[in-house]
Protein backbone atom coordinates (compact mmCIF):
# COMPACT_ATOMS: atom_id res chain seq x y z
CA UNK A 1 0.00 0.00 0.00
CA UNK A 2 1.51 3.14 -0.85
CA UNK A 3 1.49 5.69 2.30
CA UNK A 4 1.86 9.70 2.85
CA UNK A 5 5.33 10.36 2.69
CA UNK A 6 7.53 10.54 6.02
CA UNK A 7 7.30 13.67 7.78
CA UNK A 8 3.94 14.59 6.05
CA UNK A 9 0.29 14.31 6.86
CA UNK A 10 -2.91 14.52 5.53
CA UNK A 11 -5.04 17.43 7.33
CA UNK A 12 -8.99 15.03 7.11
CA UNK A 13 -11.53 17.16 7.51
CA UNK A 14 -11.92 16.23 11.48
CA UNK A 15 -8.54 18.21 11.83
CA UNK A 16 -9.21 20.97 8.91
CA UNK A 17 -11.97 22.96 10.63
CA UNK A 18 -9.13 23.77 12.65
CA UNK A 19 -6.64 25.16 10.38
CA UNK A 20 -9.42 27.08 8.91
CA UNK A 21 -10.15 28.79 12.02
CA UNK A 22 -6.28 29.34 12.68
CA UNK A 23 -5.53 30.90 8.72
CA UNK A 24 -8.58 33.33 9.12
CA UNK A 25 -7.51 34.34 12.64
CA UNK A 26 -4.19 34.54 11.39
CA UNK A 27 -5.04 37.01 8.08
CA UNK A 28 -7.32 38.92 10.38
CA UNK A 29 -4.48 40.22 12.85
CA UNK A 30 -2.14 40.56 9.78
CA UNK A 31 -4.75 42.75 8.54
CA UNK A 32 -4.69 44.47 11.54
CA UNK A 33 -1.04 45.40 11.66
CA UNK A 34 -1.37 46.48 7.92
CA UNK A 35 0.80 43.50 6.07
CA UNK A 36 -0.49 42.42 2.90
CA UNK A 37 -0.13 38.94 1.30
CA UNK A 38 2.83 38.05 -0.90
CA UNK A 39 2.79 34.59 -2.86
CA UNK A 40 6.13 33.33 -3.92
CA UNK A 41 6.55 30.42 -6.00
CA UNK A 42 6.58 26.80 -4.37
CA UNK A 43 10.23 25.91 -6.02
CA UNK A 44 13.14 28.56 -6.41
CA UNK A 45 17.04 28.55 -7.52
CA UNK A 46 18.60 26.65 -4.92
CA UNK A 47 21.66 29.45 -5.25
CA UNK A 48 18.96 31.93 -3.52
CA UNK A 49 18.95 29.61 -0.52
CA UNK A 50 22.30 28.97 -0.57
CA UNK A 51 23.32 32.68 -0.43
CA UNK A 52 20.77 33.76 1.77
CA UNK A 53 20.30 31.26 4.54
CA UNK A 54 23.59 29.80 4.67
CA UNK A 55 25.87 27.26 3.08
CA UNK A 56 27.00 26.19 6.66
CA UNK A 57 23.69 26.02 7.99
CA UNK A 58 21.85 22.70 8.60
CA UNK A 59 19.25 23.88 6.18
CA UNK A 60 21.19 24.04 3.60
CA UNK A 61 23.73 21.56 4.18
CA UNK A 62 21.19 18.71 5.20
CA UNK A 63 17.69 19.81 4.62
CA UNK A 64 16.95 21.27 1.17
CA UNK A 65 14.91 19.09 -1.21
CA UNK A 66 17.14 20.34 -4.46
CA UNK A 67 16.11 18.37 -7.18
CA UNK A 68 17.94 19.49 -11.45
CA UNK A 69 14.46 20.12 -13.67
CA UNK A 70 14.39 19.06 -17.28
CA UNK A 71 16.38 22.20 -18.45
CA UNK A 72 18.93 20.92 -15.62
CA UNK A 73 18.42 24.14 -13.54
CA UNK A 74 19.23 23.30 -9.84
CA UNK A 75 15.77 24.22 -8.01
CA UNK A 76 14.94 23.71 -4.23
CA UNK A 77 11.78 23.54 -2.68
CA UNK A 78 11.55 26.55 -0.36
CA UNK A 79 12.53 25.56 3.22
CA UNK A 80 11.80 28.94 4.59
CA UNK A 81 10.04 31.82 3.34
CA UNK A 82 11.97 35.40 3.99
CA UNK A 83 14.70 34.34 0.75
CA UNK A 84 12.00 34.30 -1.26
CA UNK A 85 10.11 37.23 -0.29
CA UNK A 86 13.53 39.28 -0.06
CA UNK A 87 14.14 37.93 -4.20
CA UNK A 88 10.84 39.51 -4.65
CA UNK A 89 11.18 42.48 -3.33
CA UNK A 90 14.55 42.99 -5.22
CA UNK A 91 13.25 41.59 -8.20
CA UNK A 92 10.22 43.71 -7.97
CA UNK A 93 11.81 46.85 -7.17
CA UNK A 94 10.06 47.14 -3.98
CA UNK A 95 12.14 50.00 -2.48
CA UNK A 96 10.50 52.27 -4.96
CA UNK A 97 7.25 51.50 -3.45
CA UNK A 98 6.29 55.11 -2.07
CA UNK A 99 5.35 53.13 1.58
CA UNK A 100 7.97 51.81 3.30
CA UNK A 101 8.87 49.49 5.13
CA UNK A 102 7.05 47.15 2.50
CA UNK A 103 5.28 45.14 5.29
CA UNK A 104 4.20 41.47 3.61
CA UNK A 105 2.85 38.44 4.94
CA UNK A 106 2.54 34.69 3.61
CA UNK A 107 1.00 31.22 4.61
CA UNK A 108 2.83 28.77 2.65
CA UNK A 109 4.30 25.08 3.09
CA UNK A 110 7.54 25.03 3.76
CA UNK A 111 9.96 21.67 3.15
CA UNK A 112 12.58 20.80 5.15
CA UNK A 113 14.46 17.20 5.05
CA UNK A 114 14.34 16.91 8.83
CA UNK A 115 14.12 14.05 11.30
CA UNK A 116 10.18 13.20 11.94
CA UNK A 117 9.42 13.91 15.59
CA UNK A 118 6.51 15.50 17.25
CA UNK A 119 5.92 19.00 15.98
CA UNK A 120 8.94 18.35 13.35
CA UNK A 121 7.62 17.65 9.71
CA UNK A 122 9.24 17.33 6.54
CA UNK A 123 6.26 19.48 4.79
CA UNK A 124 5.00 22.33 7.23
CA UNK A 125 3.09 25.50 6.88
CA UNK A 126 4.32 28.48 7.83
CA UNK A 127 2.50 31.96 8.78
CA UNK A 128 5.47 34.79 8.35
CA UNK A 129 5.59 38.44 8.29
CA UNK A 130 8.46 40.33 7.13
CA UNK A 131 8.82 44.32 6.79
CA UNK A 132 11.31 45.55 4.36
CA UNK A 133 12.52 49.43 3.71
CA UNK A 134 12.78 51.20 6.87
CA UNK A 135 14.81 50.14 10.47
CA UNK A 136 13.54 51.47 13.18
CA UNK A 137 13.14 49.39 16.77
CA UNK A 138 9.65 50.31 16.91
CA UNK A 139 8.99 48.00 13.67
CA UNK A 140 11.07 45.33 16.16
CA UNK A 141 8.90 46.09 18.29
CA UNK A 142 5.30 45.91 16.20
CA UNK A 143 7.10 42.72 15.55
CA UNK A 144 7.02 41.23 18.78
CA UNK A 145 3.93 42.53 19.38
CA UNK A 146 2.16 41.01 16.56
CA UNK A 147 3.78 38.21 17.71
CA UNK A 148 2.70 38.15 21.02
CA UNK A 149 -0.51 39.33 20.04
CA UNK A 150 -1.16 36.11 17.50
CA UNK A 151 -0.83 33.91 20.44
CA UNK A 152 -2.76 35.28 22.87
CA UNK A 153 -5.36 35.87 20.67
CA UNK A 154 -6.01 31.98 20.85
CA UNK A 155 -5.58 32.12 24.44
CA UNK A 156 -2.62 30.64 25.35
CA UNK A 157 -0.85 31.54 27.98
CA UNK A 158 2.07 29.47 28.20
CA UNK A 159 4.42 31.51 26.36
CA UNK A 160 8.46 32.40 26.59
CA UNK A 161 9.71 35.00 24.47
CA UNK A 162 13.31 35.10 24.57
CA UNK A 163 15.11 38.07 22.86
CA UNK A 164 18.78 38.62 21.89
CA UNK A 165 20.47 41.46 19.73
CA UNK A 166 23.43 39.44 17.88
CA UNK A 167 24.61 42.81 16.06
CA UNK A 168 26.29 43.93 13.17
CA UNK A 169 28.55 42.01 10.61
CA UNK A 170 31.26 43.47 12.41
CA UNK A 171 30.90 42.44 15.88
CA UNK A 172 29.81 39.38 15.06
CA UNK A 173 33.21 38.64 13.36
CA UNK A 174 35.07 39.65 15.87
CA UNK A 175 32.51 37.69 18.62
CA UNK A 176 33.33 34.38 16.18
CA UNK A 177 37.10 35.14 16.63
CA UNK A 178 36.38 35.29 20.46
CA UNK A 179 34.52 31.71 20.22
CA UNK A 180 37.27 29.92 18.16
CA UNK A 181 39.54 30.86 20.65
CA UNK A 182 37.43 29.78 23.29
CA UNK A 183 36.34 26.44 22.58
CA UNK A 184 39.52 25.24 19.70
CA UNK A 185 41.42 23.95 22.63
CA UNK A 186 38.92 21.18 24.06
CA UNK A 187 36.90 21.45 20.43
CA UNK A 188 37.12 17.28 20.73
CA UNK A 189 34.92 16.82 23.79
CA UNK A 190 32.03 18.43 21.16
CA UNK A 191 29.72 16.47 19.13
CA UNK A 192 30.40 16.39 14.99
CA UNK A 193 28.11 18.89 13.86
CA UNK A 194 30.42 21.31 16.51
CA UNK A 195 33.81 20.37 15.61
CA UNK A 196 32.70 21.65 12.06
CA UNK A 197 30.57 24.45 13.15
CA UNK A 198 34.30 26.25 14.84
CA UNK A 199 35.33 26.22 11.41
CA UNK A 200 32.01 27.29 9.72
CA UNK A 201 29.64 28.86 12.16
CA UNK A 202 31.22 28.94 15.40
CA UNK A 203 27.85 30.66 17.14
CA UNK A 204 25.80 27.87 16.09
CA UNK A 205 27.67 25.94 18.83
CA UNK A 206 26.14 27.76 21.60
CA UNK A 207 22.20 26.52 20.73
CA UNK A 208 23.59 23.32 19.91
CA UNK A 209 21.32 20.90 21.16
CA UNK A 210 23.64 17.71 22.22
CA UNK A 211 26.33 20.34 23.62
CA UNK A 212 24.14 23.07 25.25
CA UNK A 213 25.27 21.79 29.14
CA UNK A 214 29.00 21.52 28.35
CA UNK A 215 30.77 23.98 30.49
CA UNK A 216 32.09 25.84 28.10
CA UNK A 217 29.00 26.92 26.30
CA UNK A 218 28.09 27.79 30.00
CA UNK A 219 31.47 29.84 30.52
CA UNK A 220 31.33 31.54 26.82
CA UNK A 221 31.93 34.99 26.11
CA UNK A 222 28.30 36.95 25.68
CA UNK A 223 27.43 38.48 22.69
CA UNK A 224 26.68 41.43 24.27
CA UNK A 225 30.15 42.91 25.58
CA UNK A 226 31.20 42.40 21.25
CA UNK A 227 28.17 44.55 20.10
CA UNK A 228 29.06 48.04 19.62
CA UNK A 229 27.98 51.24 21.06
CA UNK A 230 24.89 51.69 18.37
CA UNK A 231 23.89 47.89 18.38
CA UNK A 232 23.78 47.90 21.94
CA UNK A 233 21.71 51.31 21.66
CA UNK A 234 19.23 49.95 19.33
CA UNK A 235 18.82 46.63 21.51
CA UNK A 236 18.36 48.69 24.85
CA UNK A 237 15.82 50.50 22.38
CA UNK A 238 13.80 47.80 21.85
CA UNK A 239 13.54 46.56 25.41
CA UNK A 240 12.67 49.61 26.71
CA UNK A 241 9.71 49.84 24.34
CA UNK A 242 8.90 46.35 24.98
CA UNK A 243 8.85 47.64 29.21
CA UNK A 244 6.72 50.15 27.69
CA UNK A 245 4.15 47.82 26.16
CA UNK A 246 4.30 45.62 29.24
CA UNK A 247 5.47 42.61 26.35
CA UNK A 248 7.34 40.34 28.55
CA UNK A 249 10.57 38.78 27.86
CA UNK A 250 13.81 37.43 28.80
CA UNK A 251 17.29 37.98 27.13
CA UNK A 252 19.37 35.25 26.39
CA UNK A 253 22.46 36.12 24.97
CA UNK A 254 22.88 32.59 23.45
CA UNK A 255 19.97 32.24 21.44
CA UNK A 256 21.63 32.70 17.80
CA UNK A 257 18.98 31.41 15.59
CA UNK A 258 20.16 28.80 13.05
CA UNK A 259 19.87 30.74 9.57
CA UNK A 260 22.90 33.18 8.74
CA UNK A 261 20.84 35.98 7.65
CA UNK A 262 20.34 37.76 11.24
CA UNK A 263 22.00 40.68 12.48
CA UNK A 264 20.81 43.13 15.50
CA UNK A 265 17.20 41.62 17.27
CA UNK A 266 17.04 37.87 17.18
CA UNK A 267 13.59 36.03 18.93
CA UNK A 268 12.08 32.78 19.63
CA UNK A 269 8.77 31.69 21.05
CA UNK A 270 8.45 29.03 23.00
CA UNK A 271 5.97 27.09 25.04
CA UNK A 272 6.43 26.58 28.87
CA UNK A 273 3.62 24.10 28.52
CA UNK A 274 4.11 21.10 30.24
CA UNK A 275 4.02 17.49 27.87
CA UNK A 276 4.52 20.02 24.81
CA UNK A 277 6.94 17.47 23.30
CA UNK A 278 11.39 18.00 22.75
CA UNK A 279 10.51 20.88 20.49
CA UNK A 280 9.40 23.84 22.20
CA UNK A 281 10.32 26.89 19.47
CA UNK A 282 6.93 27.90 18.31
CA UNK A 283 7.60 30.91 16.08
CA UNK A 284 11.34 32.65 15.09
CA UNK A 285 12.55 35.33 13.90
CA UNK A 286 15.23 38.84 13.59
CA UNK A 287 16.30 41.52 11.68
CA UNK A 288 18.13 41.09 8.43
CA UNK A 289 20.39 44.14 8.03
CA UNK A 290 22.84 42.78 4.82
CA UNK A 291 20.75 40.28 3.18
CA UNK A 292 19.36 42.71 0.61
CA UNK A 293 22.38 43.47 -0.21
CA UNK A 294 24.07 40.79 0.01
CA UNK A 295 21.15 39.43 -2.55
CA UNK A 296 22.72 42.50 -4.90
CA UNK A 297 19.61 43.98 -3.80
CA UNK A 298 19.33 48.00 -2.48
CA UNK A 299 20.93 48.66 0.48
CA UNK A 300 17.26 48.30 2.50
CA UNK A 301 16.78 46.42 6.13
CA UNK A 302 14.18 43.90 7.19
CA UNK A 303 12.65 42.48 9.79
CA UNK A 304 10.33 39.51 10.27
CA UNK A 305 9.00 36.03 12.18
CA UNK A 306 7.30 32.58 10.93
CA UNK A 307 5.43 30.24 13.13
CA UNK A 308 4.21 26.96 11.81
CA UNK A 309 0.39 26.30 12.00
CA UNK A 310 0.99 22.67 13.32
CA UNK A 311 3.07 23.90 16.03
CA UNK A 312 0.33 26.36 16.71
CA UNK A 313 -2.29 23.61 16.86
CA UNK A 314 0.00 21.72 19.27
CA UNK A 315 0.55 24.17 21.41
CA UNK A 316 -3.38 24.65 21.65
CA UNK A 317 -3.72 21.07 22.23
CA UNK A 318 -1.42 21.00 25.43
CA UNK A 319 -3.38 24.17 26.72
CA UNK A 320 -6.65 22.08 26.07
CA UNK A 321 -7.95 24.94 24.08
CA UNK A 322 -10.50 23.71 21.79
CA UNK A 323 -11.77 25.56 18.48
CA UNK A 324 -15.14 25.58 17.17
CA UNK A 325 -16.20 23.58 14.90
CA UNK A 326 -18.79 25.48 13.00
CA UNK A 327 -20.43 22.42 10.80
CA UNK A 328 -23.51 22.71 9.98
CA UNK A 329 -25.96 22.91 6.59
CA UNK A 330 -28.94 25.16 6.22
CA UNK A 331 -31.36 22.18 4.66
CA UNK A 332 -31.37 18.47 4.44
CA UNK A 333 -33.95 16.91 2.14
CA UNK A 334 -35.27 13.39 3.35
CA UNK A 335 -36.92 11.20 0.73
CA UNK A 336 -39.57 8.82 0.50
CA UNK A 337 -38.85 6.93 -2.58
CA UNK A 338 -37.22 7.00 -6.05
CA UNK A 339 -39.08 10.21 -7.65
CA UNK A 340 -38.84 12.45 -4.12
CA UNK A 341 -35.13 11.63 -4.90
CA UNK A 342 -34.92 13.07 -8.46
CA UNK A 343 -37.25 16.32 -7.42
CA UNK A 344 -34.61 16.61 -4.18
CA UNK A 345 -31.33 16.81 -6.71
CA UNK A 346 -33.37 19.27 -8.47
CA UNK A 347 -34.08 21.04 -5.45
CA UNK A 348 -30.51 20.44 -4.25
CA UNK A 349 -29.45 22.67 -7.63
CA UNK A 350 -31.46 25.42 -6.92
CA UNK A 351 -30.92 25.73 -3.02
CA UNK A 352 -27.29 25.83 -3.99
CA UNK A 353 -27.22 28.07 -6.90
CA UNK A 354 -29.13 30.92 -4.49
CA UNK A 355 -26.31 30.11 -1.95
CA UNK A 356 -28.29 28.00 0.57
CA UNK A 357 -26.42 25.05 2.36
CA UNK A 358 -28.03 21.79 1.36
CA UNK A 359 -28.03 18.02 1.45
CA UNK A 360 -29.47 14.97 1.05
CA UNK A 361 -29.36 10.99 1.41
CA UNK A 362 -27.73 9.19 -1.44
CA UNK A 363 -27.75 5.82 -0.14
CA UNK A 364 -31.54 5.02 -0.08
CA UNK A 365 -31.88 4.98 3.98
CA UNK A 366 -35.27 4.78 5.62
CA UNK A 367 -36.54 8.00 6.95
CA UNK A 368 -35.21 7.38 10.07
CA UNK A 369 -31.79 7.19 9.20
CA UNK A 370 -32.13 9.82 7.43
CA UNK A 371 -33.44 12.28 9.81
CA UNK A 372 -29.74 11.32 12.29
CA UNK A 373 -27.86 11.69 9.02
CA UNK A 374 -29.58 15.39 9.39
CA UNK A 375 -28.70 15.32 12.85
CA UNK A 376 -25.46 14.25 12.35
CA UNK A 377 -24.93 16.98 9.53
CA UNK A 378 -26.04 19.65 11.77
CA UNK A 379 -29.47 20.97 9.50
CA UNK A 380 -30.61 23.74 10.43
CA UNK A 381 -33.97 22.63 8.77
CA UNK A 382 -35.21 19.42 7.20
CA UNK A 383 -38.36 18.35 4.91
CA UNK A 384 -39.05 15.18 3.88
CA UNK A 385 -40.39 14.05 0.37
CA UNK A 386 -42.66 11.65 -0.30
CA UNK A 387 -45.97 11.22 -2.38
CA UNK A 388 -48.40 13.79 -1.25
CA UNK A 389 -45.54 16.30 -1.45
CA UNK A 390 -44.76 15.90 -5.09
CA UNK A 391 -48.07 16.02 -5.80
CA UNK A 392 -48.76 19.48 -3.95
CA UNK A 393 -45.23 20.87 -4.73
CA UNK A 394 -44.60 21.81 -1.12
CA UNK A 395 -43.17 20.27 1.95
CA UNK A 396 -42.96 21.19 5.49
CA UNK A 397 -40.09 22.87 6.39
CA UNK A 398 -39.22 21.80 9.82
CA UNK A 399 -36.71 23.51 12.45
CA UNK A 400 -34.66 21.49 14.21
CA UNK A 401 -33.71 23.57 17.27
CA UNK A 402 -37.68 24.38 18.00
CA UNK A 403 -39.49 21.24 16.31
CA UNK A 404 -41.47 23.72 14.83
CA UNK A 405 -42.84 23.34 11.05
CA UNK A 406 -44.93 25.46 8.32
CA UNK A 407 -46.34 24.13 5.09
CA UNK A 408 -44.64 26.04 1.92
CA UNK A 409 -44.22 25.65 -1.33
CA UNK A 410 -40.84 24.42 -3.19
CA UNK A 411 -40.22 27.96 -3.79
CA UNK A 412 -41.04 29.38 -0.87
CA UNK A 413 -38.80 27.09 1.21
CA UNK A 414 -36.41 28.35 -1.23
CA UNK A 415 -37.20 31.93 -0.70
CA UNK A 416 -37.65 31.62 2.98
CA UNK A 417 -34.17 29.97 3.76
CA UNK A 418 -32.61 32.53 1.81
CA UNK A 419 -34.30 35.40 3.68
CA UNK A 420 -32.69 33.59 6.47
P1 LIG B 1 12.87 29.09 11.48
O1 LIG B 1 13.24 29.28 12.91
O2 LIG B 1 13.69 28.18 10.68
O3 LIG B 1 12.86 30.54 10.83
O4 LIG B 1 11.37 28.61 11.39
C1 LIG B 1 10.34 29.37 11.95
C2 LIG B 1 9.29 28.49 12.57
O5 LIG B 1 8.85 27.51 11.63
C3 LIG B 1 9.77 27.66 13.75
O6 LIG B 1 9.78 28.39 14.94
C4 LIG B 1 8.71 26.57 13.77
O7 LIG B 1 7.50 27.05 14.34
C5 LIG B 1 8.45 26.34 12.31
N1 LIG B 1 9.19 25.17 11.82
C6 LIG B 1 10.46 25.13 11.38
N2 LIG B 1 10.77 23.88 10.98
C7 LIG B 1 9.67 23.12 11.18
C8 LIG B 1 9.35 21.74 10.97
N3 LIG B 1 10.22 20.92 10.42
N4 LIG B 1 8.10 21.32 11.28
C9 LIG B 1 7.19 22.16 11.82
N5 LIG B 1 7.44 23.46 12.04
C10 LIG B 1 8.66 23.94 11.73
C11 LIG B 1 12.53 30.81 9.54
O8 LIG B 1 12.06 30.02 8.77
C12 LIG B 1 12.71 32.25 9.18
N6 LIG B 1 12.40 32.42 7.76
C13 LIG B 1 11.81 33.12 10.03
C14 LIG B 1 11.96 34.56 9.70
C15 LIG B 1 11.11 35.31 8.97
N7 LIG B 1 12.98 35.33 10.03
C16 LIG B 1 12.78 36.54 9.52
N8 LIG B 1 11.67 36.52 8.87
Amino acid sequence: MIQVPRGTQDILPSESYKWQFVEKKLFEIAKNYNYDEIRTPMFEATELFVRAVGGSTDIVNKEMYTFQDKGDRSLTLRPEGTAPVVRSYIENKMQHNVEQPVKLFYLAPMFRYERKQKGRYRQFVQFGVEAIGVEDPLIDVEMLSMLMHIYQSFGLKNLKLVINSIGDIDSRTQYNKALVEHFSPRIDEFCQDCQTRIDSNPMRILDCKKDRDHELVKSAPRIYDYLNDESKEYFERVKSKLDDLGIKYEVDYNLVRGLDYYTHTAFELMSDSEGFGAITTLCGGGRYNGLLEMMDGPDKTGIGFALSIERLLLALEAEGIEIPEEKGIDLYICTMNDEARDTAGTLLHKLRSRGISADMDYENRKLKAQMKDADRKNASFTIVLGEDELSRKSADLKEMATGEAQKLSFEEIINTLEEL
